[in-house]
């Protein structure tokens, strides 16, 4: 099973959003994809129509003999299902602090996933938490949309940074720029000297568009009801480079 993590410690960068798009493209390729949202925010399950509510909340999920089936909720789109969060995941970070062994918890939730599941996204609060710190040391893929601004950038590296300070076996970052503005001069500045220097950076970047933020409205992946938009086509060239790049 291959864990991508879509992740930022500031917030409202697009992480939600582009965990829904990015997960749908992967289950419409027909790999069994979960997404674990870790947000007590619970954005996915609003964007995904399904019901929040986890019996028994966070502390259940993260319990000794992992049971998921109770938790687990299809979303109606083919090959993609959610294990979703409510606000009793506010307690997540503590919850996994309280344990002898934090991230022994975690990976015991994966592990149940990787029985049925391909690809898993997990969808991360903002903060450099213990859960972001567990994330970091399970995931294959850290995708960590930012907007083309200067203190996005700084954040950015002072990530990169915090990582490479910590025992991150597996993990590959892929940052791209999200929400790009064509009538902001200073979006292509940075953007420009961004992808010069840091070769790291994915070439593709996703528009500030309309059609993106109509999720909201509509409920659902870009894809259901924009197919052959043009921020539809950015989602699909975004997944092929995440798939394929040499990170
Ligand atoms: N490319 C985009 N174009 C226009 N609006 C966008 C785009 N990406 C995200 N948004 C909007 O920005 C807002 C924040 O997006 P989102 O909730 O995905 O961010 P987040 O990083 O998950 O936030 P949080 O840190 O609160 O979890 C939402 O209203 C969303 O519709
Ligand atoms: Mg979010």
């Amino acid at each position: 099973m291959k864990i991508f993590s879509v992740y930022n410690f500031k917030g409202g960068v697009g992480k939600t959003t582009n965990t829904v798009n990015l997960a749908y493209l992967s289950a419409m390729e027909g790999v069994r994809t979960v997404i674990w949202d870790l947000d007590p925010q619970g954005g996915t399950s609003f964007f995904l129509c399904v019901k929040p509510k986890v019996k028994g909340g966070a502390k259940a999920v993260l319990k000794g003999k992992v049971d998921l089936d109770p938790h687990l909720r299809m979303t109606g789109y083919p090959n993609l299902d959610l294990l979703p969060a409510d606000i009793s995941y506010r307690h997540l970070d503590q919850l996994l602090h309280d344990k002898n062994d934090p991230l022994k918890s975690f990976v015991r939730v994966l592990d149940a996933l990787a029985r049925d599941y391909d690809h898993v996204f997990l969808d991360c609060p903002p903060g450099l938490s213990i859960v972001a710190e567990s994330v970091f040391r399970v995931s294959h893929v850290l995708v960590i949309p930012l907007l083309p601004s200067t203190l996005s950038l700084r954040a950015y590296n002072k990530l990169v940074q915090f990582i490479a300070s910590r025992r991150t076996p597996r993990l590959r970052v892929a940052p791209f720029f999200n929400q790009v503005s064509s009538g902001k001069p200073i979006h292509q500045v940075v953007m420009r000297k961004v992808l010069q220097e840091h070769p790291i950076f994915l070439r593709t970047t996703i528009p500030d568009s309309n059609a993106i933020e109509a999720m909201g409205i509509k409920r659902a992946p870009i894809f259901a009801y924009a197919p052959t938009s043009p921020e539809s086509d950015a989602y699909r060239a975004l997944w092929q480079e995440i798939k394929t790049k040499k990170l």
